[in-house]
């Protein structure tokens, strides 16, 4: 755990959608608004006709904003304890739960959290926040429980035991088996495969598809690429038109993952939809994303969309 305290960004509300904001809070939620309206979506023309808009979704939170139930959350005993021995599902306990550590890091109320902090389940990696260090590992990594399409098949061992719960319970509603394509991969795996996406597809469209090395979730050992196992498992671009992605777009957050990319979150994170890309997150703050109605990790924790490169 990293005790290097972190500014967040005070950003609760996105074009998309998210819970009520405190009243207080709306001008400045105003102000972030137009800033990501106005963000550019994508770096070439090329791009820009391929990625698709995201769409306003209009409906209304089941949750309310909570706020924590501490004044200084992370003076709280209990927390200091969770971060002592670097246990994230109880710093979050400690907080109050899922809903209460997202809105006390959304209102920068909690310098003990580090959304930098690839160590965390709550780490934000996109085009605008590469990993720190650039070329991070997991401190061990857990051999994936689901019928494997590539040698990726590992990823931390939490992801691993709640991914394997998440395609027993597939299986067991009737929803069809899960496999997977690639789990954890390394840096030095991230830079060959986003080079071959560049080879076989050009610069913009490789970007829409694949991070860049030190960019990418599943450096983190946190991200799962499913696909749909019949007879034999598909590949994961076929994988949104099966039943288990529907059943994975509606289930996956009670074993703590969220569907990272969404059609309507492009704008903001910069790729294409991937129904098969599920990022862990633990049950506590799945639940809060779920619960809020978001679409976007960026939205989750306030911070601005990212949908290019800096370089
Ligand atoms: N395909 C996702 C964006 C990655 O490469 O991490
Ligand atoms: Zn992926």
């Amino acid at each position: 755990m990293s005790s290097v305290p972190q500014p967040q960004h005070a950003a609760p509300r996105s074009p998309i959608r998210g819970p009520a904001l405190p009243i207080g809070l709306a001008a400045t939620a105003v102000g972030i608004l137009l800033s990501i309206a106005s963000a550019p979506v994508a770096t070439s023309a090329q791009r820009a006709s391929e990625m698709p808009e995201p769409v306003v979704v209009q409906e209304v939170p089941s949750v309310q904003v909570g706020a924590t139930t501490a004044a200084d959350p992370c003076s709280e005993p209990s927390v200091l304890e969770a971060i002592s021995i670097a246990d994230d599902a109880a710093i979050i306990a400690g907080f109050g739960g899922g809903e209460s550590f997202r809105a006390a890091v959304v209102a920068g109320n909690a310098p003990c959290v580090s959304l930098a902090d690839p160590a965390h389940v709550w780490v934000v990696v996109n085009k605008a926040r590469p990993l720190e260090p650039i070329a991070f590992a997991p401190a061990s990594l857990a051999d994936l429980p689901l019928q494997m399409t590539t040698r990726s098949g590992q990823a931390r061992a939490d992801v691993a035991s709640a991914v394997g719960e998440l395609a027993a319970a597939a299986a067991t509603e009737g929803a069809g088996r899960i496999g997977a394509n690639n789990g954890y991969r390394s840096y030095d795996l991230q830079v060959s495969t986003h080079a071959s996406h560049v080879r076989n597809h050009g610069q913009a469209e490789a970007d829409a598809a694949s991070a860049r090395a030190g960019h990418s979730e599943h450096q983190t050992g946190l991200a799962v690429d499913l696909v749909a196992c019949d007879a034999s498992c598909g590949a994961i671009e076929s994988f949104g038109a099966t039943g288990q992605a529907s059943w994975v777009a509606e289930n996956a957050w009670e074993y703590g993952f969220i569907v990272r990319y969404e059609q309507v979150g492009a704008g903001i994170t910069g790729y294409m939809p991937e129904p098969w890309h599920l990022r862990y997150l633990g049950r506590e703050l799945a639940a809060a994303y779920h619960q809020g109605g978001f679409h976007t990790l960026e939205e989750f924790f306030g911070l601005p969309a990212a949908p290019d490169y800096a370089y």
